[in-house]
């Protein structure tokens, strides 16, 4: 049985519990939500300078885009106001910012008719997070930017969140992605050759549900729920902001979602920051989850955005 929640007015520990349990939540817009994808909407306009961006992808080559929307990522994450913003969605989402640790929010596009689908903007393939080393208890916020459509959404495929599926998580090891992974993405432009972890056997697609909110809406799901990124047939480009969370409480004990088939090694815990004064996770707490790890390498422990040149 699966519930979607609407604007649920739940204590945030009842609404993780429901969440772990393989239910979704959806929120209309909030004035912290609005004021984080107006603060996207500014980044995003300056960076086309006064092109639609929903459209931009028609005016100029595919490498051109790149070159806009790479740096773009970084500079969102990096921006003095973005962290605060997130912090104020928490707090109006009735999360304990003492116990709640958050990740750095990451700015997405997903262009329409296959114009980019690998690097920057890379099309997920059906997946759970936690099969790239994020611990069980990670939740998701998935916020659009702009007004969407069913045919450039997100996908979840709920069968799955009880079933596992054979897949190559165990060859993945987050400190490696780190390293080599993510740094590279803006040179992936017509392909993508790092090495994600996918299902190895075919994954039904259907049923798959979608949620169109309005732009500021937010799509909240246990990291675990296997999901893709829908291929982008609405004929407009498609940006989204999302964000991850975890409570201390699961972190201790290793709690939260149902493990089906997630192997990886290493853990993307150290990324998270506590929503108070964002330090980070106690390492002898993040140690517990190097499973399979000799030594965390000291390098690459920390997912690191480009720096931006000024
Ligand atoms: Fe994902």
């Amino acid at each position: 049985m699966h519930t979607v929640y609407f604007d649920a007015n739940v204590s945030d520990d009842l609404r993780r519990q429901r969440l772990y349990d393989g239910q979704i939540f959806v929120y209309s817009p909030r004035p912290s939500t609005i004021a984080l994808i107006d603060h996207a909407r500014t980044m995003i306009e300056e960076a086309f300078g006064g092109l639609d961006p929903k459209l931009a992808q028609y005016e100029m080559s595919v490498e051109q885009y790149v070159e806009i929307v790479a740096p773009l990522k970084p500079q969102f994450i990096h921006h003095p106001k973005t962290k605060g913003l997130i912090q104020d969605i928490l707090r109006e989402f009735a999360c304990d910012l003492e116990s709640t640790y958050l990740d750095v929010p990451r700015l997405r596009m997903v262009t329409a008719n296959n114009y980019l689908t690998s690097g920057v903007g890379y099309a997920h393939h059906p997946h759970r997070d936690t099969w790239y080393s994020a611990p069980m208890c990670q939740l998701n916020w998935w916020l659009p930017i702009y007004d969407i459509e069913s045919e450039c959404s997100m996908a979840f495929h709920p069968k799955y969140w009880s079933q596992g599926v054979s897949n190559e998580s165990h060859t993945f090891n987050y400190y490696d992605w780190n390293r080599n992974g993510r740094k590279n993405a803006s040179q992936h432009i017509k392909s993508d050759t790092r090495k994600q972890p996918h299902a190895t056997e075919t994954i039904e697609l259907e049923p798959q549900v979608r949620f169109v909110c309005p732009p500021g809406g937010i799509v909240l799901f246990a990291g675990a729920q296997m999901h893709s990124t829908v291929p982008n047939t609405s004929g407009f480009t498609r940006y989204s902001i999302d964000f991850r969370t975890v409570h201390l409480d699961e972190v201790v004990n290793m709690g939260g979602a149902p493990n089906v088939d997630s192997h990886p090694t290493g853990t993307s815990l150290r990324d998270f920051m506590r929503g108070s004064d964002l330090s980070r996770l106690p390492e002898e707490i993040v140690a517990k989850y190097d499973v399979g790890v000799d030594q965390a390498p000291e390098d690459a422990l920390i997912f690191t955005p480009a720096t931006i040149k000024a």
